[in-house]
Order: structure tokens, then sequence, then C-alpha cells
């Protein structure tokens, strides 16, 4: 499966990879969580994209699409991927598409999960994740076993740089700007599957998987 899975920051993109990606065995690709592995190193483009991120803007198109290329290079892409986003505006779909013909790869879905402004607040002020390993969590809708440490590596949860309610507002503008319209560019290759993502995470995973045929 070669699959895309976007959206407006914190209707349940991560999440619902997470599931995704167990059933279908195939990586997860999330830009943003590379970025936030590269603030950890010396790295001067981990310092260029953590300036951006933390203002809530779009890293320049130049590093993330060198980023992609190289992923995309390594060799466990080979039976498949998940992308969570990317592409973020029209010129990244463009350069992916351009790498997918290199290729000779055709994505198999896009899945657009829609939310709403005030739904999209609620979970991005509860959520939680990983700082190990960047599993995510809320303090209502998806606590972990114990407070404060994930489930799955035993690392502390602390809240996102970019999740502070006027931060999250710009992201939302620059979804509405840049973002949405990389949805009407997937509609005319007919590849767009519409998910409602205001139910709760298994109804969700559950409408997806309905869609994907499975
Ligand atoms: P990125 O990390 O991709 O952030 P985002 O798109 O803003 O989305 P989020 O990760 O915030 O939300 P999500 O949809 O994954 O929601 P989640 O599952 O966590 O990007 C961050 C930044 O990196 C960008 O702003 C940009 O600066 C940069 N960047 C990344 N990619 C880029 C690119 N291609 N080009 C340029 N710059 C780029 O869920 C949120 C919360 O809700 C959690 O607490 C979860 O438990 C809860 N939840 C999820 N689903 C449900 C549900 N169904 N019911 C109840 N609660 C739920
Ligand atoms: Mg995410």
């Amino acid at each position: 499966m070669r699959i895309i899975i976007m959206g407006p920051p914190g209707v349940g993109k991560g999440t619902e990879a997470e599931l995704l990606i167990k059933h279908y065995n195939i990586p997860h690709i999330s830009t943003g969580n590379i970025f936030r592995e590269l603030f950890e190193t010396e790295l001067e483009i981990g310092k260029i994209a953590k300036s951006y991120i933390n203002r809530g803007e779009l890293v320049p198109d130049d590093i993330t699409n060198e980023i992609v290329r190289e992923r995309l290079n390594e060799k466990d892409v080979e039976k498949g991927f998940l992308f969570d986003g990317f592409p973020r505006n029209i010129d990244q779909a463009k350069a992916f598409d351009a790498i997918l013909k290199e290729k000779n790869w055709k994505l198999d879905a896009v899945i657009n999960i829609e939310g709403n402004e005030e739904l999209i607040i609620k979970r991005l002020s509860g959520r939680r994740v990983c700082e190990k390993c960047g599993a995510i969590y809320h303090i209502t809708n998806k606590k972990p076993k114990v407070e404060g440490i994930c489930n799955v590596c035993g690392g502390k949860l602390i809240q996102r740089a970019d999740d502070l309610e006027d931060t999250v507002r710009r992201r939302l503008r620059i979804y509405k700007d840049q973002t949405a319209p990389v949805i009407g560019y997937y509609l005319a290759s007919g590849t767009i599957i519409n998910v409602d993502g205001t139910r709760s995470i298994d109804d969700t995973h559950n409408d997806i998987m309905k869609v994907l045929g499975e």
C-alpha cells in the first residue's frame, strides 16, 4: 500500500497512522516527526526546521522535498509507505509526483481526515507525546496506563512546543491557505477519500478500513 494521510493539524493523522501501519506493516513517514528528530541533533537543518515549526510555519520546500527524496531511497519503502503531513502545498505535491514517476510507483489512496476548529483546539491542548518514541496520547481521550509515562517505551510524555493556542491558530490558517488546496489536486486524480475525523479513534479507523476495502 502507498498511502497519504492528510487533514488539518490535530485532526488525528498521526493517531490513525499508528493503527494503519500496524495493519499494513508499512513504514510511517511523518515529515513532522523527521524534523522533530533532527531537533535533537547538531545539524544545521534541525535548527532551521525548529525555528519554522515552533512559529507554526511550514519548513521551506527545498528542505522538505530533499528529506522526502532521501527517505524514499531507503530499502523499507519498497513494500509501501504511509505519508503523514506531506505533501502540504501544491508545489510539494508536484515534487512528490515527480519522485513517484521516477520510481514508477502509484499512490493507492489519499485519506483526507475532516474535522472542525473547536474540536482541533480541544485535541491539541490535551495532547501529550512521548519525547523518546513520539507515541501520541491525550489527557482524556487516550490516556497512558501510567500518567506522564509512555505505554510503548517508558519515555516521558511532554507537550509539543507548537501546541500553544496562538501557534495552533497560525497552523490552522496556513493549513487553509496552503494545504487544503492539495485536496483539489488529488481530487483530479481520483485518489482522495474523505473520512469524518470527529468520531472516536476506533470509529474513524473502522471507517478508513471500510473505504480502503478491508
Ligand atoms: P506535523 O507534526 O505534521 O503536525 P500537524 O500536521 O500540525 O498535525 P499534528 O501532528 O499536530 O496532528 P495530527 O493530525 O497528527 O493529530 P494527532 O493524531 O496527534 O507538523 C508539524 C510542523 O512541522 C508543521 O507545522 C510544519 O512546521 C512542519 N512540517 C511538517 N511537515 C511539513 C511539510 N510537508 N512541509 C513543511 N513543513 C512541514 O491527534 C491530536 C490529539 O487528538 C492527540 O492527543 C490524540 O490522542 C487525539 N485524537 C486523535 N484522534 C482522535 C479521535 N478520533 N477522538 C479523540 N481524540 C483523538
Ligand atoms: Mg501528527
